[in-house]
């Protein structure tokens, strides 16, 4: 297992030769434990409604002149459909806290897909009561992704106001997911200003200590509308402390997360794709992860689901996506996954790189 020094030294490290010797131990240390398959999950935003006004989001409550949608029942059934047909293993149910999403109407929609489609049913809800989390976990919900989005907990909390009266514990609820049965996910964002390089090293630490079945990391990306992106009160560090937002971070983290988690389910996010259109997507396939996530949310939607400026894929549609996809898979020699792509086994890993002798 890596040392929180030796991420440290990762994280900080610029010779592009020793880099590559990273991105070479991430790439086998993928290859040998979850294989060549890149396993598409079908995102679909479903409602952009949200109580929470964290401090970096840009579909945050304390938004009022952004246009709130909720996808009808059928909407996401027909969008569930369409995921079976393009031969996604699952889809991903994403929205903001969105009391309108009830725990029954999340429930109905779980037992119906699970009903028509061979999917996996991977929810991304936000903080939700247990009963909730149960209720849907009964209706046949396999994943829960749940972003602890970074392990310092003062700057958590400071970009993360809880609501009033209710304190949820992020740590607390993955081990309760945990305990009902799904797989879970979490991750961070990187580069929050605020965040040093300290506190990313501790959050690999963390990926391995919570045993995460999937981890998204993506680089925080300012969004004018939000208090954090804004600009005047930016709680950045001194630029020697301040972890950068960028693509090579994000490398960084993902590849740091594949050899502290090799087992591990590991998405070449979307934010990642932002930051460079034309291949962010195949490097971070290269460089430690093995899953893409095509967004199937209608093409209407989209630009109202705009949690950070300039996201990729806002005008496709969900074919363009699926074709996109399976091409850039194709350009890279791996295979799309087949089946619903589960952590495969909670069991010995195979970690044979040695990276005290590459560096
Ligand atoms: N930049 C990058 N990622 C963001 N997210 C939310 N806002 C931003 C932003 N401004 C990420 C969070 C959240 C996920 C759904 O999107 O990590 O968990
Ligand atoms: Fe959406 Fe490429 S994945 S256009």
């Amino acid at each position: 297992m890596l040392t929180c020094d030796e991420i440290l030294g990762w994280l900080r490290e610029d010779n592009p030769d020793r880099l590559a010797s990273l991105w070479r131990a991430a790439d086998e240390v993928r290859r040998l434990n979850v294989g060549d398959e890149v396993h598409l999950r079908g995102l679909l935003e479903i409602s952009n409604h949200c109580r929470r006004d964290c401090a970096y989001c840009g579909i945050r409550a304390g938004r009022p002149s952004l246009a709130r949608y909720r996808m009808t029942a059928e909407e996401i059934l027909a969008c569930a459909g369409a995921a079976a047909e393009f031969g996604y293993g699952t889809v991903v149910l994403q929205a903001g806290e969105d009391a309108g999403l009830t725990g029954s109407i999340i429930a109905d929609i779980v037992a119906e897909i699970k009903f028509r489609y061979p999917l996996a049913v991977t929810l991304s809800l936000g903080e939700r009561s247990d009963e909730e989390l149960l209720a849907w976990r009964q209706a046949g919900a396999d994943r829960y992704l749940l972003r602890f989005e970074t392990s310092n907990r003062d700057l958590f909390a400071r970009i993360h106001p809880a609501l009033p009266g209710r304190s949820r514990d992020r740590f607390e609820m993955l081990q309760r997911l945990r305990q009902m049965g799904y797989e879970i996910g979490s991750g961070v964002m990187c580069g929050i200003p605020g965040q040093s390089y300290e506190d990313l090293a501790e959050d690999v630490l963390l990926f391995a200590r919570l045993d995460l079945d999937m981890i998204g990391i993506g680089p925080y990306i300012p969004h004018e509308g939000t208090p954090l992106g804004a600009g005047p009160d930016d709680p950045r560090l001194p630029p020697e402390r301040q972890a950068p937002n960028t693509e090579l971070m994000t490398y960084k983290l993902v590849a740091l997360a594949r050899l502290a988690c090799p087992q591990a389910n590991i998405p070449s996010t979307t934010a990642l794709a932002t930051l460079n259109l034309a291949s962010g997507r195949e490097l971070g396939l290269q460089r430690g992860a093995n899953i893409l996530m095509p967004n199937i949310t209608l093409t209407q939607y989209r630009r109202l689901y705009e949690i950070y400026p300039s996201k990729a894929c806002i005008m496709e549609t969900a074919a363009q996506c699926h074709s996109c996809m399976r091409r850039r898979i194709q350009s890279i020699g791996r295979q799309p996954g087949r089946g619903p792509g589960g952590r495969r086994c909670r069991g010995v890993a195979t970690s044979t790189i040695e990276l005290e002798e590459q560096r």
